[in-house]
Parts: structure tokens; C-alpha cells; sequence
């Protein structure tokens, strides 16, 4: 909920209660129905991720609209791959795991591969120490997108259960290019009130005490 602060940069009640409401009701999404998303709405969303921070401007996000279905199942065997190989490596949660829904890559109405740029040494400011900066950036583009997706009603999922190499083969991607998120974007007839992990009893959530400290990596 928005606090009582206010400035004269302040939003309005309503419009700050929009942002938090996004934020809150944003779900990974792995579950569609078969409806296609009109073609501006896909783009408002997209347009969304450009608007995103970047360090020292680098803007390393690369979008590759997957509209080939042959290429859509391709990358589905990637993901199934991993799932499988996933799966083994969670030991007793195994059984437990493949029970889960992970992604909705031939059901949704569009696939979008987010992928890091070639050349990225180049850009040095901001990533001399933190070289993952980069991925940093493409992460806040990625959540823009989430959040524009929900507020227009339509459902994002995030896969990151792929080989790299493999999806970078099949695309053609440079050599060092880096995909980092297989996005599945599509119509739901509803949205999990709750994280679909915690919704299926996977996992549970922590609250934000656990993770705030004092002056210094000390208890919470
Ligand atoms: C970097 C990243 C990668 C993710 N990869 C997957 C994935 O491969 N499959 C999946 O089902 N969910 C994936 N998720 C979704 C998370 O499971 C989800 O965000 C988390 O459970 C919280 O749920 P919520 O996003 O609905 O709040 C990913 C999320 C992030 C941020």
C-alpha cells in the first residue's frame, strides 16, 4: 500500500496505488488460454522493456520474436531437456518437481527470447568489478515488461530452464551473445493470487525481515 508521504513530485493516491497494485498482482505465468494478444498490445509491452535502466546506458537487452512453430517446439525440447536433467539433479524432490507446471512455451499466444549482446567488453563503465552489471540491466527491462503485461491483463512467464548453447545454436546467435530468458506471453482466464511454487506447495515465501540488515552482514 502507498504511504502518506507526499511531495509535489508525488504521484496521486490512485495512480501510486496502481504501481503497488502491479507490483503485488504480478505473477509468473505458466498457465494460457489460446487467445492471441493483439498486435499493439504486444509491442506496448515490449516498448515497455526499453524504458528500463541500464548501466552506463548500455541498454543490453536483445529481444528474438520466436513466430516460427517449428522453432517453438524446438525450443520446447530444449526446455524439456533441462527439465529432465533438473529433475535428476533435485534428488528425492524429483518426483515432486516434475509434477510441476514450468512453463507454458506452447501454449501462449507469443515467445520471446531475451538474450544479452555480443561485444559487451566494450562497455565498460559500471562493469570494470561487476561485469554482470549487463544482466543487471536486462533484468529490470525483463520486470518492466512483467508489469506492463499485468496491468494490460496478460500473462508473462520467465523460463530459464534451457542449455544456452543449444538455444544459441538454434538461433544463430553470436558466439558471445548470451540468452538469458525464454519469455512466454498470452491471455489467462485467471492470474495465481499467490506465487504458482507457493500455490502448489514447492516452497514458501520469507518475509522482508530475513533479509534486511544493519551495519553489517549481522542477524536480521
Ligand atoms: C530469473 C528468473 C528465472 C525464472 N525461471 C523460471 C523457470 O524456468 N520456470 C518457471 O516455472 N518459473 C521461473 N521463474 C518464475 C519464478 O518461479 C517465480 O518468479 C517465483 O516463484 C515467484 O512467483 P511470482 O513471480 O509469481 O511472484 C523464474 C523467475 C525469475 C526471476
Amino acid at each position: 500500500m502507498p504511504s502518506k508521504h507526499t511531495s509535489k513530485h508525488s504521484y496521486t493516491e490512485s495512480e501510486k496505488k496502481s504501481i503497488y497494485k502491479v507490483m503485488s498482482e504480478r505473477r509468473d505465468v505458466r498457465h494460457f488460454n489460446q487467445k492471441p494478444i493483439d498486435y499493439e498490445t504486444f509491442m506496448t509491452i515490449l516498448s515497455s522493456a526499453h524504458l528500463a535502466p541500464s548501466v552506463g546506458l548500455m541498454q543490453p537487452w536483445r529481444f528474438i520474436h520466436i513466430t516460427s512453430r517449428s522453432l517453438r517446439e524446438n525450443i520446447h525440447d530444449i526446455v524439456d531437456k533441462e527439465r529432465l536433467l533438473t529433475a535428476q539433479a533435485l534428488g528425492e524432490k524429483k518426483e515432486e518437481f516434475l509434477r510441476l507446471k514450468v512453463e507454458g512455451i506452447l501454449q501462449c499466444a507469443e515467445v520471446i527470447v531475451a538474450a544479452l549482446p555480443d561485444k559487451r567488453d566494450e562497455h565498460i563503465f559500471g562493469r570494470r568489478t561487476l561485469p554482470e552489471m549487463d544482466l543487471a540491466s536486462l533484468s529490470c527491462a525483463i520486470q518492466n515488461m512483467w508489469l506492463a503485461a499485468r496491468a494490460e491483463g496478460i500473462g508473462m512467464g520467465w523460463v530459464s530452464l534451457f542449455e544456452p548453447d543449444a538455444l544459441k545454436k538454434l538461433l544463430n546467435m553470436p558466439a558471445d551473445s548470451h540468452p538469458i530468458a525464454i519469455l512466454c506471453l498470452g491471455q489467462v482466464d485467471e492470474f495465481y493470487k499467490k506465487p504458482m511454487l507457493v500455490e502448489e506447495e514447492w516452497t514458501k515465501e520469507r518475509p522482508l525481515e530475513e533479509m534486511c540488515f544493519t551495519n553489517g552482514w549481522n542477524k536480521p
